[in-house]
Parts: C-alpha cells; structure tokens; sequence
C-alpha cells in the first residue's frame, strides 16, 4: 500500500509559506499537500496577535476536514499567534511551527552581532521571547520589522526600487554595528535571498529555516509511522483571494516542471473557510 497517504497541511498568510513547501517538496517527495494562501487577509503581521489566531484555526479546521494527518504552520506569524493554542486544541494532529532560527545565529556568530528580520506581530509573541531567552545570551540581536516588504514579495516585486530601499534601510544600519549573521524571521524573505545577500555582502550568513523544518516534518512524521510510500507526491493550492492574483505570484516563485499548478479559492464565512459554492 501507500503507507499512510493523506495529506499534510501547509498554510502562510499568502506565497511565503511557498519558500517552505518548496523545502517539504524535496525532503518528502512521496506525501501529498495541501496549501492554503489566506490572501483574503495578508499581510498577517501588523494585526493583533488574537485575530491572527482565529485565521489559523479557521484555516486548520478547513485542513482537517480535508483529512489532513499534519499541519506545517508555514508562517512565523501565524506561529507566533497560534501555535501553542492549536496543539492544545487539537491534540491528535502534529504541528510543525516556525520560530525565528535565533538559536544557529547565535551559534555561528563571530562578533556577536545578529540581524533578525521578522513582523511585529512575530517580535511580541511569548515564542520570541522565549527563543531569546534561551538562546540568545550573550548575542546583540539587532530587530527590524521590515514594513511593506511582505507586500512586495505578494506583488512578485522581488528586487525592484521598493524592496531595495526597504532591506538597505533594515540592513546597513545593522551591518554598521558589525552584524555577521541575519536570521530571516518571516517565510516570506527567502525569495528576496539574492536581493539580501548583494546588500551585506558575501561574508554575512543569511539563514533560511526551510530546510530544517522540512526535516523536522519528516522527523514527526516518522515518528508517528506517518510516512506516505505513494509514488508521486501532490500540491494542491487554495487561496482565499482572487485565483488571478496568486497565480501571477506563483509563475515567479514555484517552478516544478514547469508546469503551472491550479489554484482553487476559498472564502471565508462567519470565522470557516469554505468553498464558494458553499457559500451561496
Ligand atoms: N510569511 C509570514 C511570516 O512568516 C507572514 C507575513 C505577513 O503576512 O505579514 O511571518
């Protein structure tokens, strides 16, 4: 048989979740996914920390009805707001969260000097602060919100004026102050990597955490005896904006193929995700 082939979960506030299904991809090619872009509501990270929450269980309750056996929170913000409530929740299903990868920054360094780049919302959340207490002793992390970059990232604006006006305002104030490491906090900056690293130069460390929480997945899936043996894994995408919108996005950043993928939406209705046709 295909051991066990339901799907896993996988949810951002709109395409920076991407950058982490990307990494699942690889790590898992045999287990289907099911991704789901609340665009309806981007960006999540200046809204408070409670509201965020009810868009994640939205989303999750929308994700186990669709047989979901894991959730991946594919989104700092999200994680930030809800990750701690959901496992408590719904104890049966694993979560895999994001935090902000403070712990190899602080590791690595060699002056000592951290960039975090991260949303508001991520800063004020316990799990930051709790990441920082444990493992950042001793470290200077030096905090930027980086406004109006999560935007851009959702327009496919990836190096354009904007973006480069944004990180060199967050960056080369820290680069003065001797940062050699920036911990990317938001799953949306991965696609801006290039742009990053041409501002601070070869000898900073950007440190992407998609590759870890990929292994982490398979890790908790595994631990579980939840692995899918099916010969081909699956993505299938749900936005709960317009299609058009995501799709424009997805022709820049997801190129598996080179086939472009279907986006179907969903809509939000009294605090559920639904499908349209519900909905009527
Ligand atoms: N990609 C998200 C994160 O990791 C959310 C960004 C936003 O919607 O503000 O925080």
């Amino acid at each position: 048989m295909n051991g066990d082939s339901r799907p896993i979960g996988v949810f951002d506030s709109g395409v920076g979740g991407l950058s982490i299904l990307r990494a699942l991809r690889a790590q898992l090619p045999n287990e289907h996914f099911i991704y789901i872009a609340d665009q309806a509501h981007v960006p999540y990270g200046p809204r408070p920390l409670e509201e965020v929450r009810g868009f994640a269980e939205g989303i999750t309750r929308y994700l186990l009805s669709e047989g979901a056996k894991a959730i991946v929170i594919a989104c700092n913000t999200a994680s930030a707001a809800a990750l701690h409530y959901l496992r408590q929740t719904f104890p049966e299903i694993p979560f895999v969260g994001m935090e902000p990868a403070v712990k190899p920054a602080a590791e690595q360094t060699q002056t000592g000097v951290v960039g975090v780049l991260a949303t508001p919302a991520t800063f004020q959340g316990k799990l930051y602060a709790s990441v920082v207490e444990r493992f950042a002793r001793g470290t200077r992390l030096l905090e930027n919100t980086c406004d109006g970059l999560v935007q851009c990232i959702e327009k496919g604006n990836l190096d354009g004026n904007e973006p480069r006006r944004i990180l060199e305002n967050a960056l080369k104030p820290m680069l003065a102050e001797g940062m050699d490491t920036v911990v990317l906090g938001c799953t949306h900056y991965p696609f801006v990597i290039p742009l990053i690293q041409e501002i601070v130069g070869e000898n900073v460390r950007v440190i992407d955490p998609s590759p870890a929480i990929a292994k982490r997945t398979e890790y908790v899936l595994k631990e579980r005896n939840a692995l899918s043996t099916a010969p081909k894994g699956t993505v299938k995408f749900f936005t709960t904006a317009e299609p058009e919108r995501v799709h424009r996005v997805l022709s820049y950043l997801w190129r598996e193929g080179g086939e472009m993928p279907e986006v179907e939406r969903l809509v939000w209705h009294k605090g559920k995700l639904v499908t349209p046709a519900t909905q009527r």
